[in-house]
């Protein structure tokens, strides 16, 4: 099979990240931060690896200010539910995912307002028409880092700088560029950074993360056991222990350090550079093709390996089930979790189809694609 649907998990991921997850499973796969034995805290050094592996790819000072989630949706909830209280004003985009949305919108009904500001056709969103929708009472901006559905790549660093001029905090959603693209969370003003473990970090699933500046008072959604302060029966006001109630997902999490680890050897910038080598062959040839219509910006450096394309006025579903059964080439079609960057873009009704390329995929299975689309747009 060809493998393009990187945007919603990486595959396949590095053998060391498969052999770390079964060698915690099987030597140490003990509870960690529970019991003292030496199987327990074996498994408690592997997850505090991975948050030190995580702060020095994010240049995050202490690796305590990370918190493990199963996934960017449940981080993005922690920082939105845990910052957001009647009265607040949160601004946000029509580019995001519904992790973001959701929420936000949920909040509404307990009093929190919202502003959506809408991106172009091309997916942009204007930092300026950001600051423009600054009211005294608004406390977050929330964006992502890049579209899951255009690839387009946000400004986050012109945003921090305007959220930390007016002094409100700043949640980026790194779903789409954890693990690919630079990530500086001092340098870009970023109070609360929230990553899947799956995509570009190369982690199995069930892992995620947030990153919560220090001093920030969040509350949490989860209370529970922590294995720490046990005779109290409020949950500890700690980092990570305030938010990681339960037993994590400890090989998981191993998995997920591997992962990243993998990433810095590599270097990020050389796996970016590769994945925009694909994407810029994929895109120069995808317009060639007669009938196919690309969206988002379509320029390197402003356009992630994400690509969405529709050809002619076919529905998207069907244009992914004959590239599946016909070609082996697997994209994922309909609204991606993003219905209003779907109605930025215009593509509401028919969906795209997108592809999403990843460091271990070819110039071969680029032009393998284009074949197909070139004989599917012939045909339909
Ligand atoms: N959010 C993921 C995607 O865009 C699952 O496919």
């Amino acid at each position: 099979m060809v493998y393009f649907d990187n945007a919603a998990t990486s595959y396949p991921k590095p053998k060391i990240v498969y052999d770390k997850i079964m060698e915690a499973m099987t030597e140490y796969g003990a509870n960690p931060g529970r019991s003292g034995h030496k199987k327990a805290l074996a498994i408690s050094r592997g997850i505090f690896e991975t948050r030190v592996q995580l702060s020095k790819l994010f240049n995050i000072k202490d690796p305590l200010n990370i918190i493990f989630t199963l996934n960017c949706t449940e981080a993005l909830n922690t920082a939105i539910k845990g910052v957001l209280k009647p009265g607040d004003h949160v601004i946000t985009t029509s580019m995001e995912h519904n992790s973001v949305l959701r929420p936000i919108v949920f909040l509404e009904k307990l009093g929190v307002e919202h502003t959506i500001v809408q991106g172009d056709s091309k997916g942009r969103i204007n930092p300026k028409d950001i600051e423009n929708s600054i009211r005294p009472n608004t406390k977050l901006i929330a964006t992502t880092h890049i579209s899951n559905l255009t690839g387009t790549i946000m400004d986050i660093e012109a945003i921090g700088k305007i959220a930390k001029k007016h002094n409100i905090l700043y949640l980026v959603d790194g779903a789409q560029s954890a693990g690919v693209y630079d990530i500086d969370v001092n340098s870009m003003n970023i109070d609360m950074l929230a990553f899947p473990g799956h995509k570009g970090l190369l982690g199995p699933q069930g892992t995620g993360g947030l990153y919560i500046r220090e001093g920030l008072d969040l509350t949490e959604i989860f209370q529970g056991g922590t294995g720490s302060v046990s005779h109290s029966l409020t949950q500890p006001d700690v980092l990570p222990d305030k938010f990681e109630s339960g037993t994590p997902n400890g090989p998981g999490i191993v998995g997920l350090g591997a992962g990243v680890k993998y990433i810095m050897e590599i270097g990020i910038d050389n796996i970016r550079k590769k994945e925009e080598e694909l994407t810029k062959h994929f895109i120069e040839e995808a317009l060639k093709i007669e009938g196919i219509k690309l969206y988002g910006p379509l320029e390197i450096g402003l356009h992630a390996p994400v690509v969405a394309l529709n050809i002619k006025d076919a529905d998207s579903s069907e244009i992914s089930y004959i590239l599946d059964e016909e070609y082996d080439i697997a994209v994922r079609p309909g609204l991606h979790c993003a219905p209003l960057a779907h109605k930025t873009i215009g593509t509401f009704e028919q969906g795209v189809v997108r592809f999403s390329f990843g460091y271990e995929n070819t110039h071969e299975e680029i032009e393998f694609a284009v074949k197909a689309l070139k004989e599917i747009a012939r045909e339909v």
